[in-house]
């Protein structure tokens, strides 16, 4: 086929509509969750429990909000977060012991600030089925899953979006660990829960490490305990003693991240704002 003339030009002015428009959208979807500069969070495990609490409060108090989680398909509960909030709310795949799809979303998030990073996803003790958690059950093949989720996978998440924490004006990283990680609080109480306990207490030295590698940076790393917290999968057991509801474990949690200064940085502190020791 031969292209006259005027098949170039219309051709071209096709190509330089197409692109304009493409520019446009991009520049739409930077914009959206951009100009206003508002702080921006980024939350893993954030399709349920507290860190689905977390979402909804930073959202709430006008935040912009990554929502990470790890299903393939988006999680109801985030899509419906993101309708309430169409311009703070934006839903990512991102599963903390994947290194690839970390490095995936680091990319496509690269040059925007990041203030907070909330390291929120764990896998968490069941309390119904102990065994697999007590000494002479231990179920074995679980040990290495825990420790990449709960310290490796921090770890690697922190590591990612460095540069979009360092462009940020808060600069924290922040990671929930438990009570049953502090010695000096008896691991919570002794007994059981090793996977749980050994994944914490990994996790609680990595940020430690961190915390002392970002601090010349102005990068305050942080531990932080929720508290003993009714979540989802908790609901329909009896209430534990001491036991809070996920509003009053997040609410303290954003009061005592809010606050958090460089002078803090390798500290644990409770929801509550109480110091744990380590
Ligand atoms: N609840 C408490 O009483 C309590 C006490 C002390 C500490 N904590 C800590 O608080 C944090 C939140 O606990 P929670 O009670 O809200 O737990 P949860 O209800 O069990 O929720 C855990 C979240 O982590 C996600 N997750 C698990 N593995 C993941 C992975 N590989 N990549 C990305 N996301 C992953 C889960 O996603 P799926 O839905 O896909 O499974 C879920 O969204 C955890 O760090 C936990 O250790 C909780």
């Amino acid at each position: 086929m031969i292209l006259t003339h005027s098949d170039f030009r219309t051709t071209s002015l096709l190509s330089a509509i197409r692109f304009c428009s493409v520019v446009v959208l991009a520049m739409t979807s930077v914009s959206t969750f951009n100009t206003a500069r508002a702080e921006t969070v980024l939350i893993t495990g954030s399709n349920r429990g507290i860190g689905l609490e977390f979402a909804k409060q930073y959202a709430g108090r006008g935040w912009i909000v990554i929502a990470t989680h790890r299903r393939n398909t988006p999680p109801e509960t985030l899509t419906a977060l993101a309708e309430t909030y169409p311009d703070q709310v934006r839903v990512e795949q991102m599963d903390v012991s994947d290194q690839e799809q970390i490095l995936a979303l680091a990319e496509q998030l690269k040059g925007m600030p990041i203030d907070v990073i909330l390291n929120n996803a764990a896998l968490t003790s069941s309390f119904e089925d102990t065994t697999k958690h007590t000494f002479g059950t231990l179920d074995h093949s679980q040990f290495s899953r825990w420790m990449a989720v709960n310290a490796h996978g921090p770890l690697m998440v922190s590591e990612a979006f460095i540069e979009n924490v360092k462009a940020s004006k808060q600069k924290k990283i922040v990671s929930i660990t438990s009570l049953l990680s502090s010695f000096g609080r008896n691991l919570g109480r002794p007994g059981k829960f090793y996977w749980d306990k050994a994944s914490k207490v990994a996790l609680n030295a990595v940020m430690f490490n961190l915390a002392h590698d970002l601090r010349n940076d102005g990068v305050i790393v942080a531990l932080v305990s929720p508290g003993i917290v009714r979540v989802e999968k908790t609901m329909h057991l009896p209430r534990m003693p001491r036991q809070i509801d996920m509003s009053v474990s997040v609410d303290g949690l954003l009061a005592v991240i809010g606050q958090l200064t460089i002078e803090q940085t390798g500290s644990f502190t409770r929801y509550n704002g109480e110091p744990v020791p380590f």
